[in-house]
């Protein structure tokens, strides 16, 4: 099978196309390098031995994407291409709105044109906003506090009207808790633009020594130790539940929404000092603020994952830290075209 991966040069991308091409799938990549590096689709051909068919351009850009289609025998999409920076998505909302929402109207056009129906779509917990409690399962009610937020949310709910527009689509929509960790080889990782806004790359710059100090956004939430408790996961366990997902599509199964997490929750303290143990140092730290729009708790009910994929996330939270610290440690300042 081949598939097409959009956004496929950034962070998940890159974890997804090398466990694709493991387990025997064909990769086409799109991006447009506007937040990643080419390099990152070179590292992953050579951890696999195998080729990734890459296209630098937009998804903005309708006649690209049908000659891609015409070019490529593509059996499904995987959708990542979008921006992701909250803070940012507040700034310039027309941006947000464009690239994400606009982008994705012109890739379903494109493959519905080109006859390619079956769909993975990248989502995130931002669209349950501050969940009435925890676990949190696919059915709670949906909410959004920013633009960036706006467009998952705008995206899922087209995806809903295509879908009962026409019942010969495969969606599958896969709404990510907090990916962190990198590729246990230290080649591939996440590579924010300037300071990272996440916990994770942040903290990751500080045990690197790129960054001084970390921020921990209030310490006053209700919580056991008053800092934010999340879901993290590790990329390379998100990447493996795309390559599940892409095996539901081929059993039509019209559209389903999962939640991709662990279903354990870890503060921001407990995350500096499972940091410290895989670094082996003290991380200096100092508590600020809260950040606006941020919630006190937020962690995944998975199983519907378990029972209809087969899915589970398997590596620790020691693992993650373990692994973000390799990929950091080895590549301090990224990819090398930043
Ligand atoms: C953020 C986004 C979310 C997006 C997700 C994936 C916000 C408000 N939410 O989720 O919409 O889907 O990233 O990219 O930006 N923290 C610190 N210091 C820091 C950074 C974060 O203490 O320097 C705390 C936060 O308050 C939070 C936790 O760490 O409690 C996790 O933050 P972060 O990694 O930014 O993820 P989310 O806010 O959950």
């Amino acid at each position: 099978m081949k598939i097409l991966v959009t956004g496929g040069a950034g962070y998940i991308a890159s974890h997804t196309n090398l466990e694709l091409l493991n387990a025997g799938y064909e990769v086409v990549a799109i991006d447009n390098l506007s937040n990643s590096c080419m390099e990152s689709v070179q590292r992953v051909e050579k951890l696999t031995g195998k080729k990734i068919q890459f296209y630098e351009g937009d998804i903005l850009d309708k006649e690209y994407l049908l000659r891609i289609f015409a070019i490529e025998k593509i059996d499904a999409v995987i959708h990542f291409a979008g921006l992701k920076a909250v803070g940012e998505s507040c700034a310039i909302p027309l941006k947000y709105f464009n690239n994400n929402v606009s982008g994705t109207i012109t890739l379903l056009e494109a493959m519905k044109e080109s006859n390619v129906q079956n769909l993975v779509f990248s989502s995130s917990a931002t669209v349950y906003g501050d969940p009435v409690s925890v676990p949190v399962t696919e059915d709670f009610p949906l909410s959004v506090a920013n633009p960036y937020g706006r467009t998952k949310l705008m995206i899922e709910e087209m995806l809903n009207d295509l879908y009962q527009s026409d019942s010969t689509w495969n969606i599958a929509v896969l709404r990510y808790f907090n990916p962190i960790g990198a590729h246990e080889s230290g080649e591939i990782g996440e590579d924010p633009n300037g300071i990272p806004n996440n916990l994770v790359p942040f903290v990751a710059k500080v045990a690197a020594g790129v960054l001084d100090t970390i921020n921990v956004f209030g310490d006053d939430y209700d919580t056991p130790d008053g800092t934010g408790i999340r879901d993290y996961i590790h990329v390379v366990d998100l990447a493996l539940g795309h390559i599940k997902a892409i095996e539901k599509l081929v059993t039509n199964p019209g559209l389903v929404t999962y939640n991709l997490g662990t279903g354990v929750g870890y503060s921001v303290l407990d995350i500096i000092h499972n940091y410290e143990k895989a670094c082996n140092k003290k991380l200096p730290y100092k508590v600020t603020a809260r950040r606006p729009g941020d919630i006190a708790t937020s962690y995944a009910d998975s199983s519907k994952a378990l029972r209809e994929l087969g899915w589970r996330a398997e590596r620790s939270i020691d693992k993650m830290c373990e692994d973000s610290y390799r990929w950091q440690s080895r590549n301090p300042n990224g990819y090398l075209c930043k």
